[in-house]
């Protein structure tokens, strides 16, 4: 949410951070801006895309070596040219960009005003910007302590890169809550809200931790806590490739992630599996298997895409290690005052790592003596770093706005949990354990089956692409998938779309049912199949339209649907895995055929960093 890029070296900065922006444009694009200094300062910014940015600055003066750049998903204050990003403070000695929320600005605001400051903008940074060179003016202190000083005044989250203009060629970078990394490399540094950006130029990082402050020259660091303690910087190594961040030939990041599950799905496995398929490796999780075979209980904590992963999880543990689960939003969860005992296991799923509600949640928790696992994609992450012990899903880095190689990789993660954790605990027998780990092994081709459906399901996509409403039924291990492919036509499409188990049709929703209304039907070969069965019928009956995925082969329900998409044979354990993916492009087909922006819908950012 918000994406942030900084540099300085002896490089020009501005390729640096327009090619940076456009990689971070997935946590945020209402606005985009950069403030370069050469001398003095030169801020470009507009409402838009950062290709409305690149428009803005042609022909521009864009010389410098050091600079700042920010796209926005708005918070305080509506997108706008004022509102985006960096602000500057009323007296111009001040250059801030920020990912996050200050909470309490609307208190320091008032103070500044009284104060005599004036703002152009609506928004929260720059309170923090005119803080920052209050304290500066008035109080005649560094700029480092200035900037350290007004964040201890300061409630809510940040990442920050500050520029003073009487030290025009250092950064100031600080976080709490909100993410920041920072390249090495020689005589130079970027920073930015992921390693995305900075991977082509260093794979050397820094990941600022909660409350540390930089000051960056050309020649070094110098890493602070807020109390002015030095600390010495942890340089880490990352693993990222460059062609994980490219399109590679296809038009929508999106399309080229549901393309890549069947080798994702593979890389989730990778070294996890043992070559006779008789049991499953999760190095990350072996110190503390004895506690989670003792638990009581299982808490799975997420927030959009991955708490649909967790439904699907709750399933799973509870069929094959019989471990009772509850499943929270995370933003809910936490404020409850909830109740958590030391046997009971908590598991915090998160694509990014870094959503703003699932981390406040497992923090809240954690004095509970409860063990918390991490299930995340993103290497070194917030949640990989304050969890007990966790599994990463090794997708590869994932910016489609709406999440599909995550999801598949998170419930393959889940699913090899449940089953060693059943085989271990007993509740699973030890065939049905390497049954089941042989169907898992099956999944990757399955789906380059399914994906070769593509086809119909464009033509499908092309029949239904005007339509306003739809609903989404399944049941059992379908159920959570008819929610995920629901909320994948409403975020990429915006047609209203809602997700119900089939049997709860009947208590609502089967009223809105008419001729106009397609309804997608999740009803594979299952232990849920003949149910399934009768629910088409009740909205066939009612004139609805029935797109139904079925098992290949399926000799009902062919004849009471309008349309029908095959997947093959598989056992219902690892149906999410597969079921899934006809959603997805169903869902992908029709927001294109929308002239829909698929990889960045309106109002959503893939990285929630605020509460
Ligand atoms: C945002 C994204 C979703 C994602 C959710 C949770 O809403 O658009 O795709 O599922 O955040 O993100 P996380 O990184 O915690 O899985």
């Amino acid at each position: 949410m918000c994406g942030i890029v900084a540099y300085i070296g002896d490089r020009t900065a501005f390729p640096i951070l327009m090619k940076g922006l456009q990689r971070l444009e997935y946590r945020g694009y209402d606005s985009a801006g950069i403030s370069l200094f050469n001398g003095g300062a030169k801020t470009y910014k507009c409402q838009g895309k950062v290709k409305d940015l690149q428009h803005l600055t042609n022909n521009q003066d864009v010389s410098g070596t050091v600079g700042m750049g920010h796209t926005r998903w708005a918070t305080h204050g509506e997108p706008s040219d004022n509102n985006a990003h960096p602000h500057a403070s009323m007296y111009g000695k001040f250059y801030v960009v920020h990912n996050g929320i200050i909470e309490n600005y609307a208190h320091l605001k008032k103070e500044l005003i009284q104060r005599g400051y004036s703002f152009v903008s609506e928004t929260d940074t720059e309170v923090l910007a005119n803080l920052i060179e209050n304290i500066y003016l008035e109080e005649k202190v560094t700029a480092e302590l200035a900037v350290r000083l007004a964040l201890t005044r300061v409630v809510g989250a940040y990442g920050l890169v500050i520029v003073c203009a009487d030290i025009p060629d250092a950064l100031i970078a600080a976080r709490k809550g909100s993410p920041l990394v920072i390249g090495v490399g020689e005589k130079e540094y970027f920073l930015a809200s992921d390693a995305i950006p900075i991977v082509e130029y260093t794979d050397e990082v820094i990941y600022l931790q909660d409350e540390e402050v930089a000051l960056i020259s050309r020649d070094g660091l110098d890493l602070k806590t807020l109390n002015n303690d030095s600390i010495s910087p942890h340089v880490e190594k990352i693993n990222l490739s460059i062609d994980r961040i490219d399109k590679n030939g296809y038009n929508h990041f999106m399309l080229k992630e549901i393309h890549e599950q069947p080798s994702t799905i593979t890389d989730t496995f990778r070294g996890r599996m043992a070559a006779d398929e008789s049991k499953f490796f999760l190095g990350g999780i072996m110190d503390v298997l004895p506690k989670l075979m003792g638990a009581k209980r299982i808490v799975m904590i997420a927030c959009g895409t991955s708490w649909h992963a967790a439904l699907v999880g709750e399933y799973l543990f509870e069929r094959y290690a019989r471990i009772p689960v509850e499943v929270e939003y995370a933003s809910e969860f936490r404020y409850r005052n909830p109740i958590v005992y030391e046997d009971d296991l908590i598991i915090a799923i998160s694509q990014s790592g870094e959503t703003a509600d699932t981390l406040a949640a497992i923090r809240q928790v954690k004095g509970s003596g409860a063990t918390i696992l991490g299930i995340c994609n993103v290497a070194g992450s917030s949640l990989s770093r304050e969890t007990h012990a966790g599994v990463y899903t090794h997708a590869g880095i994932e910016i489609g706005v709406a999440s599909t190689k995550a999801f598949t990789s998170q419930i393959t993660v889940l699913t090899m949990m449940a089953l060693l954790l059943g085989s271990k605990r007993k509740t699973l027998s030890q065939d049905d354990y390497a049954m089941l780990i042989h169907e898992m092994a099956q999944i990757p081709a399955k789906i380059e089956e399914v994906l070769q459906k593509e086809s119909k399901i464009k033509a499908i996509a092309s029949i239904y692409k005007d339509v306003t409403n739809t609903f989404y039924m399944g049941r059992g291990l379908l159920f959570p998938v008819a929610l995920e492919g629901a909320l994948k036509l409403k975020e990429i499409s915006y047609i209203h779309a809602e997700g119900y188990p089939a049997a709860e049709m009947k208590h609502g929703p089967i009223a809105l049912i008419d001729e106009k209304m397609p309804v997608i039907a999740l009803a594979i070969d299952d232990s849920s199949y003949d149910k399934m069965v009768s629910n088409i019928q009740e909205v066939k009956s009612r004139k609805g339209k029935v797109i139904a995925l079925v098992t290949r082969g399926d000799k009902v329900i062919g004849k009471m649907a309008d349309h029908i998409i095959e997947i093959p044979k598989c056992h219902e354990a690892v149906s999410p895995l597969l079921a899934v993916i006809p959603l997805q492009l169903l869902s992908y087909h029709i927001a294109v055929m929308r002239g829909c922006d698929v990889d960045q819908p309106r109002n959503l950012a893939k990285s929630v960093t605020v509460e």
